[in-house]
């Protein structure tokens, strides 16, 4: 099997190959892409060193079994479709493709039939989008959601490397920032991407759309607001939800989440210092409003959660292994 992963430097790019490695995937050749500007870098992957190429169409003609590709959106529209042409199944983490009619939209553990016998390009869901549907979807199944309100909390790293550097630099004392609107040492910003007409910001959007797609159900009220804080690792996330049918008790709410796959429930609560290299979405402080509302608190690794992990699982459930 011959693995390429695209924008292979990058926060979600190294822990890529670093879960390919954890998961047991044993490619024949994995090759490393990235631009021009850290072509030749050296990355360690099964205790060989891998050096870096710089992404050209040529090289995705080469015909892998599978890219995983995180590079950003432009990126992805450009060589992803050259690379799926030509025999590739395409796990992008990008938002290029994830709303495009017939490409999956796929959180392995809620929808990875998806990818059985499928070939072509598969989308990864938003980093924020996939913790909230992993904590939700054992509920929207049992009980129907009607609304869901959150609110994010969400952590530098989500915004790459250059992110990490910012705040690591204004800890060091700098007032400079070019990644974020604002300064993010010491503040909270109540902005992830742009905001459109309608004030919602593109974060925010992403929540709504992406959440709709995977659950299959369009008429689900998504309400986000999505605000970056001074966190390097580890997403969280305060969730009201409203359902349909009523649920019976807060124990049989809390069975229903439970049965979710990697999730689990913690009595007291968990923060995202806590998270950092986890596989798991950990909710807490559930608290019960009526037979048919109620509030908890979720926290899990943007990186490996929301990114990497989501990809690799992605790739196991495509080769026909368990998530
Ligand atoms: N961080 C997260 O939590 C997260 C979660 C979900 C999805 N994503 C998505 O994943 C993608 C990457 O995010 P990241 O956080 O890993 O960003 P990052 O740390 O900034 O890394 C970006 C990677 O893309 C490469 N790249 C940039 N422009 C390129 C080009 N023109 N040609 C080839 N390679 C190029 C970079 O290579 P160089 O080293 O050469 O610059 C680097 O390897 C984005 O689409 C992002 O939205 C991120």
């Amino acid at each position: 099997m011959r693995i390429a992963v695209v924008g292979a430097t990058g926060e979600v790019g190294r822990m890529m190959v670093k879960v390919l490695e954890e998961y047991g995937i044993e490619p024949s050749e994995l090759r490393l892409y990235a631009s021009r500007r850290s072509a030749g870098t050296k990355l360690i992957f099964q205790d060989r060193e891998i050096t870096v190429s710089e992404l050209t169409e040529e090289a995705m003609k080469d015909g892998f079994d599978y890219a995983l590709f995180s590079a950003g959106a432009d990126v992805s529209k450009h060589f992803a479709p050259i690379a799926a042409s030509h025999g590739t199944i395409v796990i992008d983490n990008s938002s290029a493709f994830r709303l495009v009619e017939g490409i999956p939209l796929v959180v392995p553990e809620i929808n990875g039939y998806l990818v059985d016998d499928y070939r072509g390009i598969i989308a990864n869901p938003n980093c924020s989008t996939i913790q909230m549907v992993l904590s939700l979807y054992t509920v929207h199944r049992e009980f129907e959601i009607r609304r869901i309100v959150v609110s994010t909390y969400q952590a530098v790293s989500g915004a790459g490397r250059k992110a990490i550097d910012e705040l690591q630099k204004q800890m060091e004392g700098s007032d400079e920032h070019s990644i974020f609107p604002q300064k993010i040492h010491l503040n909270v910003i109540p902005q992830i991407g742009s905001f459109d007409e309608t004030g919602f910001s593109t974060e925010e959007l992403k929540m709504i759309n992406e959440t709709r797609k995977i659950l299959n159900d369009p008429s689900i009220d998504v309400v986000p607001t999505t605000v970056r804080v001074p966190v390097l690792y580890g997403h969280s996330e305060a969730v009201y939800v409203e359902t349909k049918k009523p649920f019976e008790s807060y124990q049989q709410l809390r069975e229903t989440i439970e049965r979710a796959e990697d999730v689990k429930i913690v009595d007291d609560f968990v923060t995202p210092l806590e998270v950092a290299g986890s596989d798991i979405v950990y909710v807490s402080r559930i608290r019960v409003l009526d037979e048919n509302r109620f509030v908890f608190w979720n926290v899990a690794d943007n990186i490996r959660v929301g990114a990497a992990t989501n990809a690799v699982r992605i790739l196991k459930r495509s080769l026909g292994g368990a998530t």
